[in-house]
């Protein structure tokens, strides 16, 4: 029986499940053959620190599932646009892990900045009263713009930010989404690039928060 000891993240091949695994090997028996006495403790992802005790239903995306993601939408996003300034416009806070990786796979010259807006408060459902908090400094007028989301739920963030935006003379406007739920009925753009089609559930993790916590989880988790 092989001997795990530290932790590692674990999935079923074929279905969604995985965690993250603490692992820990007793002293074997001084006289028991190789390896029989070599027992594991297990504990699950909800005993992750991070989670303060709060419960999560599953990991749905694990670190590892996420950067190969991260680096194949940069490459999409590299052989989009051959020419012409691009500007990523981060919109803050959800998409903060996710701008930060995903412009380091981006192959070509880009420009960065951020729009911070806010509608969920401490709620789990968008109040539908988008706030912007922070407007870019960034001159947009003639540049492809590529607005990063880091999910899209009802759509109601993009639909008022893309109308905002046209307004600004740009060369092209185009949304790139890390999770998108499918359930934005009202969502007037479409979304250019997807990183994965997410379950309706509540995700935290990743630079998503309840309440301001759980951004700084490596993964995106379902919350019970
Ligand atoms: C969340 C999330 C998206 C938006 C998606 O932001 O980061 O920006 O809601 O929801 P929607 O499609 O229903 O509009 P939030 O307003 O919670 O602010 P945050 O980015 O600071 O977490």
């Amino acid at each position: 029986m092989p001997r795990l000891e530290g932790g590692g993240w674990w999935s079923l091949p074929g279905t969604r499940s995985c965690g993250f695994l603490e692992c820990a090997a007793a002293p074997r028996q001084p006289s028991g053959p190789a390896d029989r006495w070599c027992c594991i403790t297990v504990n699950a992802t909800t005993t992750d620190p991070r989670l303060d005790g709060r419960p999560v239903k599953r990991i749905v995306y694990d670190p590892e599932r996420i950067a190969r993601r991260v680096r194949d939408l940069g490459a999409e996003i590299t052989a989009a646009y051959p020419d012409g300034t691009l500007l990523v416009l981060g919109l803050l806070k959800g998409s903060f892990i996710f701008v930060g990786d995903l412009v380091r796979q981006i192959e070509r010259p880009i420009q960065i900045d951020f729009l911070v807006a806010s509608s969920y408060g401490h709620a789990t459902t968008s109040s539908g009263d988008v706030r912007l908090v922070y407007d870019p400094e960034t001159k947009l007028e003639g540049k492809h713009i590529l607005l990063v989301e880091d999910i899209v739920d009802s759509g109601r963030t993009l639909n008022r930010l893309m109308d905002l935006l046209s307004t600004r003379r740009p060369q092209s406007l185009e949304i790139c989404a890390l999770l998108h739920k499918r359930t934005a009925t009202h969502l007037r753009y479409p979304v250019r690039f997807v990183g994965f089609d997410a379950p309706n559930e509540f995700l935290v993790g990743y630079g998503l928060d309840h309440a301001e916590n759980f951004r700084h989880l490596p993964y995106i988790a379902s919350l019970q």
